[in-house]
């Protein structure tokens, strides 16, 4: 069964075409690379033994889109492409709507003129309100997004929202990471931000590695048991694994279904510290700096619809969390550039 994934050479997308591989499909990447190295692709290539064609370009174009669709059979499409630098969507939002935006619509068109209407859609737990109590479940209140990123996640779901409705052979599954991290074991593929990076993770290992001289901690005063920020981190294998679990529900429904996929635990900044220092022995020195504007006290997740309904929950540890995080960065210490 072919699989067309968009902006599969990223992080999740690359770990989730291994995956795919894995359970016998066969993923279809378009990828313009702004983000990503298709060096990705050929390293889980190499680790499956399996073929990946690949699509160098923008899934804004509709053109290539079109032959992709008449040179393969496709049965359904995993949409992972878009930016997703929260910060930088502050700076240049015309960019991140025209992207994130443009990639949904023009893929939907494409799909819709080729009958394939099926899609899986990456979308995040910061559609969801700040008001909420926790754990986060699906029908919690959405919006109130406090960036343009998360406005354009929230649009997303609305557009295929409404494109199922328009159309009852549509298929569409919503799909709300909480916080991945970890790379595959064998340490070949994993994640590599640009820049200084935003996320807790990258910037512990980077930390480890010797690229940062210490960690901030945004804020030690939020009412969580340490007073630092809690979050539902997940490996990014067991996300990989949820996509196939949402693939067998996408071609067997129609209409729009929403899931979670977090693992349910909360862990705070300094637990991730703690975690990581006794996963691999490293001592990560950090500093408690100001809160960061926009953040969360706590945010985590009920997964009980996803272990119901898709029959997915998540099974590695933090511990395994933290050792595969650092098992990719010590041996690809500038990412795929060597
Ligand atoms: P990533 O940046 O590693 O992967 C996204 C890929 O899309 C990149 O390879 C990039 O080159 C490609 N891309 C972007 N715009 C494109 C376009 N117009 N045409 C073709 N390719 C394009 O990010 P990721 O962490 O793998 O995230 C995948 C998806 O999951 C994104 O949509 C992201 O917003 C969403 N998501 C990620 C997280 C997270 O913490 N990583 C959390 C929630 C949701
Ligand atoms: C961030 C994004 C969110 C996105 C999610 C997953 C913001 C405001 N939100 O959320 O939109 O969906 O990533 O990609 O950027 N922390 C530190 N020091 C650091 C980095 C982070 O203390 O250097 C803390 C944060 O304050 C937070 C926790 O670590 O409490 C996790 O941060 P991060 O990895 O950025 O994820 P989110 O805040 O969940």
């Amino acid at each position: 069964m072919k699989v067309l994934v968009t902006g599969g050479a990223g992080y999740i997308g690359s770990h989730t075409c291994l995956t795919l591989l894995e359970a016998g499909m066969e993923p279809i990447v378009i990828d313009n690379l702004c983000n990503s190295s298709a060096e990705s692709l050929a390293r889980v290539e190499a680790l499956t033994g399996g073929k990946i064609p690949f699509y160098p370009g923008d899934v804004r174009d509709e053109a290539l889109l079109d032959r992709i669709f008449t040179e393969h059979t496709i049965s359904c499409v995993i949409h992972f492409a878009g930016l997703k630098a929260v910060g930088e969507s502050v700076q240049i939002p015309l960019t991140y709507y025209e992207n994130n935006l443009g990639a949904t619509i023009s893929l939907c068109k494409v799909m819709s003129r080729h009958g394939v209407k099926a899609i899986i859609f990456s979308s995040s737990a910061t559609v969801y309100s700040g008001d909420n109590e926790m754990p986060l479940k699906e029908t919690s209140r959405t919006g109130g997004c406090t960036n343009p990123y998360g406005w354009t996640k929230y649009m997303g779901e609305q557009i295929l929202r409404d494109t199922a409705k328009s159309d009852p052979a549509w298929s569409v599954v919503l799909l709300r990471y909480f916080n991945p991290v970890g790379a595959h074991e064998s340490g070949r593929i994993g994640e590599h931000p640009n820049g200084i990076p935003n996320n807790l993770m990258p910037f512990i290992t980077q930390t480890a590695v010797g690229k940062r001289d210490h960690l901030n901690v945004f804020g030690d005063d939020y009412p969580t048991p340490d007073g630092t920020g809690v979050r539902d981190y997940i490996h990014v294998l067991d996300l990989a694994k949820g996509h196939v679990a949402a693939i067998r529900y996408l071609l067997s429904h129609t209409g729009t279904e929403v899931f979670n996929l977090g693992t349910g635990q909360g862990y705070s900044v300094l637990d991730m510290v703690h975690a990581f220092q006794d996963a691999t022995g490293i001592t990560i020195p950090y500093e408690i700096a100001p809160r960061r504007p926009g953040d969360l006290p706590t945010c985590y997740a009920d997964p009980a619809k996803s272990r119901e309904v898709l029959g997915w929950q998540a099974e590695h540890s933090l511990k395994e969390m933290c050792r595969d995080s650092w098992n990719w960065q010590k041996q690809n210490p500038n990412g795929y550039e060597g």
